[in-house]
């Protein structure tokens, strides 16, 4: 047991309450925070006065010392510390005796720890951004490839219209955009520095904020004290972001799984990124996209499990904070690797271009467009609608798509049609005639790529940290 504290206490701490306290075994994951943090801390207590200008670049060299000696292995964050920021400290203190002492000055545990997780998160958020980054790249080049990929597009996953591969794409694209602003926004939000908010109520020595702020890359200090140290929401708003990105990998793969199926086989997964049966021979199984589409659940459950914990605390610090570390972490991890992982599954996978083509030329996806047909001959669209319904029923009894029946067949049921129905109802004309913004139409199509290609060039993330 090494702790910071015991002045107070006649008696040891408990084995078991030492242990259920400490959270080195997690926490060890902010060593690089901790320790920047910190350098940034005695920087300023120097320029301040607080520390000469020798104790301040004595303390600040043993902790680049530190962090440089962590990062290459040379030096082992030991778990019988209860914490990283009580591990850094002793091994100061080791290190430079009284000087190192000095280092916690104007400083408590809750602001370090509010610092730490700050800095953390913002690391994260950024990365998350830069993976979504590199996915968009890969469906913008997907989009790009297959504006002419005629597929049946679902409602109620039964066929309703042809749309293009390039389009349904598309929808994603739109979706992992709006993931990459709500990095946007959570780090704005968000980059506002607590460190200086003391234990809760600041502190009497004469602290810079406004510095410490500036050197770690924060807009500016936290206004609050109470706030700064007990403000989780950054945490929960990068969980609620994360868990909509899960949700939108998990909708997406879901598709993959229903497109690799032995009944769509729209798509074909490569070797890589499947894998077999121990019983069944023949097999080839999606197990990456259903392992994404499982781990949404995982992610869920961490927002849910901090909101929980700080639904009731009072202000300001509480221990249950801790429980904002592990959870956020694996959700954090899980997330990533989901994206990076999906990224390499799609930008592997075959799309069956031909079997697309013909699910769509099979299932009357063109009955709309032949009902426009009518109502562009004068019959009004309810009776047209009626018309085509019966035309549907006829082709089903056949076996035949519109497009199949002979000119008779179709006068049967109205007079009204002409030889150019079968270029009305083609697949290609049902698409292109989509011309509205954010329709499948080919123009409209590239359009939207234009914009998207130029957006992705334009928003190059965040400043590597
Ligand atoms: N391990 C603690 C946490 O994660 C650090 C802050 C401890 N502060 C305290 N007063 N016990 O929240």
């Amino acid at each position: 047991m090494a702790q910071l504290w015991g002045g107070r206490f006649t008696k040891e701490t408990d084995q078991l309450v030492y242990n259920f306290n400490a959270s080195i075994s997690f926490d060890r994951k902010l060593y690089r925070q901790d320790i920047e943090g910190s350098m940034a801390h005695v920087e300023m207590l120097g320029r301040q006065g607080i520390l000469t200008e020798e104790e301040a670049a004595q303390i600040q060299t043993e902790l680049k010392r530190i962090l440089a000696q962590i990062e290459a292995g040379e030096l082992e964050i030991s778990d019988s510390y209860e914490d990283i920021h009580s591990f850094v400290e002793a091994t100061l203190i080791e290190r430079l005796g009284d000087t190192g002492k000095k280092l916690h000055t104007g400083r408590s545990r809750n602001d370090q720890v509010a610092l730490d997780m700050r800095m953390y998160v913002r690391m994260e958020v950024a990365q998350t951004d830069a993976l979504l980054k590199e996915l968009l790249e890969t469906i913008l080049q997907i989009m790009k490839a297959h504006t002419r990929t005629i597929m049946p597009g679902f409602t109620h996953l039964q066929k309703a219209q042809p749309v293009t591969l390039a389009h349904h794409m598309g929808a994603y694209f739109e979706m992992f955009k709006r993931d990459r602003l709500r990095m946007r926004d959570i780090y704005e939000r968000m980059n506002y520095c607590p460190l200086g908010s003391g234990a809760l109520a600041g502190t009497t020595y004469p602290l810079d904020r406004e510095f410490t702020a500036r050197r770690l890359g924060f807009y500016g200090p936290t206004l609050n004290s109470m706030d700064g140290v007990s403000d989780r929401d950054y945490v929960i708003e990068f969980l609620a972001a994360l868990s909509t990105i899960m949700m939108h990998l998990s909708r997406i793969c879901e598709e993959i799984i229903i497109w690799n199926s032995n009944e769509y086989q729209f798509v074909e997964l490569d070797d890589a990124y499947s894998t077999g049966s121990s019983i069944m021979p023949q097999k080839k199984n999606p197990d990456i996209a259903e392992l994404v589409r499982g781990k949404a659940g995982r992610v869920y459950g961490a927002l849910l499990s901090i909101l929980t914990t700080m639904k009731g605390l009072p202000l300001a610090y509480n221990k249950d904070m801790q429980e904002d570390k592990e959870l956020t972490f694996d959700a954090i991890d899980t997330a990533k690797g989901c994206l990076a992982l999906f990224r390499g599954m799609l930008a592997t996978a075959a799309f069956h271009t031909g079997r697309m083509r013909e699910s769509a030329d099979q299932g009357f996806t063109n009955a709309t467009d032949a009902a426009d047909y009518l109502v562009n001959h004068g019959v009004p669209f309810r009776d047209a609608h009626g018309i085509i319904g019966k035309l549907v029923l006829y082709c089903l009894e056949k076996g035949k798509a519109i497009g199949d029946l002979s000119i008779e067949e179709l006068r049967a049921v109205s007079p009204v049609f002409e030889a150019d129905i079968y270029e009305a109802v083609s697949m290609e004309a049902c698409v292109d005639r989509r011309l509205t913004l954010g329709a499948p139409g080919r123009e409209a199509m590239e359009r939207v790529i234009a914009e998207e290609e130029k957006y992705l060039e334009q928003d190059k993330g965040f400043p590597e940290r």
